[in-house]
Parts: structure tokens; sequence; C-alpha cells
């Protein structure tokens, strides 16, 4: 599998966006090429040969994120905002994901918490997720080649992210994560939320508190023509919180 290269630098002219990955030579573009010696600048304006002028600058870790590579279907940034915020995870957390598919969620989490570690069972999706780690640079994200059902080897864990097929299946998860500690099961459809959800709340350790579907809808908005976009994403998935109790 061909590595990914780290962006070096971004160029823009407006919303046409331009990703350097090499610095040893001239970047050619649409609107004329940059020389390379231009490219050392790590931020304001540089002009192409045709006297065009571009803004560049270093990209942030969202811009590299963007471009990982793809295997299974990740969770998308609503998800995932809606994951940090309704859990409160930060730089002191230590973070349980399964399966890790394409390492989105790991890789995301891995830029804010202490610690992610995640399980993965088929090889060439972990050969993904290993090379998106490496890509982003995230020392702190340990990939697992691990089945879940077979159970969990972290203890004291502030949360478990769970986005496979059968979320209710995990043996004595409440064993690996701290009082107080939260679950957020990913699940498309809804009889993977159901049977989570109903097996979850019989276990008197946990509290389910909710269970969510994030809408997003985009908006245009060009002078006085305001109005949602015409297209959508309809569905990603349900969230289903739930918290250690006992
Ligand atoms: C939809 S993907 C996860 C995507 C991931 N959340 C992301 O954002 O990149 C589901 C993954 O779970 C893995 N998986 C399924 N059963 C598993 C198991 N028992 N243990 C570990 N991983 C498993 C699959 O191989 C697949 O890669």
């Amino acid at each position: 599998m061909k590595e990914l290269k780290q962006i070096q630098r971004i160029l823009a002219f407006g919303d046409k966006w331009f990703y350097v990955k090499d610095l040893e030579q001239d970047y050619h573009s649409q609107y004329g090429y940059i020389k390379k010696e231009d490219l050392a600048k790590k931020s304001g304006i540089v002009k192409t040969n045709t006297g065009k002028e571009l803004t560049i600058f270093t990209p942030s870790f969202i811009d590299s994120y963007r471009k990982i590579k793809r295997g299974p279907q990740i969770i998308s940034l609503k998800d995932l905002g809606l994951i940090i915020t309704q859990t409160g995870i930060n730089r002191t957390s230590k973070v349980l994901d399964a399966g890790a598919g394409s390492g989105a969620v790991a890789c995301m989490l891995g830029n804010l918490v202490k610690q992610v570690v995640t399980y993965e069972i088929r090889d060439d999706f972990a050969e993904i997720v290993s090379q998106n780690i490496k890509y982003l640079g995230l020392k702190n994200v340990l990939l697992k080649k691990k089945n879940i059902y077979e159970g969990i080897d972290e203890k004291n864990l502030d949360l478990i992210i769970l986005d496979l097929p059968e979320p209710w299946n995990v043996p004595d998860i409440e064993k690996a994560l701290k009082i107080g500690g939260f679950i957020v099961s990913y699940s498309p459809t809804v009889p993977q939320a159901m049977d989570f959800v109903n097996k979850i709340s019989k276990n008197e350790n946990f509290v389910h508190f909710k269970t969510v579907e994030l809408i997003e809808r985009d908006w245009e908005i060009i002078e006085r023509k305001v109005r949602p976009m015409s297209r959508m994403i309809g569905h990603t998935g349900f969230l289903s919180f739930v918290r250690r109790v006992k």
C-alpha cells in the first residue's frame, strides 16, 4: 500500500486550494508555478511565474486529517463533535476505540486526549489505520490487532467508543471503564441501536442517558440568496450515550 505523504504547505487562491507535499521542487498549478525557494515560506503571499498571488501557509491538524486514507466508513466530524462535547474528554483522558476501521475516530481523539487504544480485527484495515496514525504523527495512539468480543485488556478508561456490528456483545465492559466513565455506541441502523440500549439497560452498572441522531443541514449564502442546500447527507448513525454508575 502506497504511504501517505505529509502535506507541507497549503497554497490558496480564494476557495481553490493546492496541497504541497514536496518542498524540494517547484509547485505547478493552473495559475502557474511557485518556485521551491518560495515554498520555504511558512506563511504569507507568494507569486506564481505568471504573477498570480497565492496565500501560503502550513497545514493544521484538520487539513491533514481530511486527507487520511479511507477503508471502512468513518464517523463524521459532526458526530465526533458530539462525542467530544457530551463526554468532556480532554488531555487527561484514556480512550478505547473499536473497531478502528479507517482510524478516523482514533486519530481525531488522539489529537485531543492523553491516550487512545484502538482495536481492529482485520489485517487490511489495520494496515490503513497504522498508516494514518504514522501520517498524522500521533505517538499516543496504539493500534491492537484484536477481537473486542474476546474482551478488553485496558482498565480505568474514561471512554469506550464502539463502532462495530454487535456492540452489545463486548464482554465485561464495565471492568474496563472507570466509574463515571462513558460508553458511546455508534450504529447506522435502528436494530443495532435498539439491541445495544436494551442490553446495556439491563446492566445495573450502567445508565443509558440518551440516544441521538444528529442532522446537519448546510446553507447557501450568496448575497440575498440564503437557503438550505438542495442536497444533504440524510443519515449517518445513532449515537447512544451510556455512563458507568456502579
Ligand atoms: C465502521 S468501521 C469503524 C470505523 C471507525 N469508527 C472510523 O471512524 O474510522 C467498523 C470496523 O470494526 C471492525 N470490527 C468488526 N468486528 C470487530 C471486532 N469484533 N473486534 C475489532 N474490530 C472489529 C471492522 O473490521 C471494521 O473495520
